[in-house]
């Protein structure tokens, strides 16, 4: 019984695979970091999720249709407060044209948001807003299709880029 296939080597063997399964898989999940949110502020993020994709799919059409008045007119009204954003990746406190009027509590969502969502999480969330702002720009300036084009580009790098990493669970 002294082989190194012997009792005591599968007992250690096994302790070791016990301690192994107990840690390593619950972490691993599927591979994206849990980001942890209460129940609340969760389905407001996916319904604002939806709202993003059913505004993408508006400003493709548009863009398909090299309609850029449309599209200057979606990229506007798909804007939110950019302020609030920015504030909110920077650690900057909510500025006035940053509030959500029509949320309530939108300063203690700010703040939980903060104190929940990783500064990479918010920094992509930067760059989708800014990027969305650049094509209501370009449009706004007569600028054509193409430009507006290569931008939803970027926009949607952002939604692939952030979806690969992250995924949300309740609080
Ligand atoms: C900064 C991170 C981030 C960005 C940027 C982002 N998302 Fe999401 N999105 C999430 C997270 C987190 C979830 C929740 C996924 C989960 O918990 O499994 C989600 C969920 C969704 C869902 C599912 C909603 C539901 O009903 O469950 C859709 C649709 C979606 N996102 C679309 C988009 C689109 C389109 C974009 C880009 C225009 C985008 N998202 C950008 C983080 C992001």
């Amino acid at each position: 019984m002294n082989s190194p296939f012997g009792m005591k080597s599968w007992r250690l063997f096994l302790a070791l695979a016990a301690v192994f399964f107990a840690f390593a898989l619950p972490a691993r999940g599927d591979g994206r970091i849990v980001v942890k949110v209460p129940q609340a502020d969760r389905e407001l993020l996916q319904k604002d999720m939806v709202r993003f994709m059913e505004q993408q799919h508006a400003l493709i059409d548009a863009l398909a249709a090299r309609d850029m008045k449309r599209v200057e007119t979606l990229a506007r009204s798909a804007r939110p407060p950019l302020a609030r954003i920015r504030a909110l990746a920077s650690g900057k406190p909510l500025p006035l044209e940053g509030r959500l009027p029509q949320i309530k509590g939108d300063e203690a969502l700010f703040l939980r948001m903060r104190k929940n969502l990783p500064p990479p999480f918010l920094n992509m969330l930067l760059g989708m807003r800014e990027t969305w702002a650049k094509i209501e720009n370009d449009a706004s300036q007569g600028k054509d299709a193409e430009q507006a084009l290569k931008h939803m580009s970027a926009l949607q790098g952002h939604c692939v880029a952030c979806h690969k990493l992250y995924r949300t669970e309740d609080r």
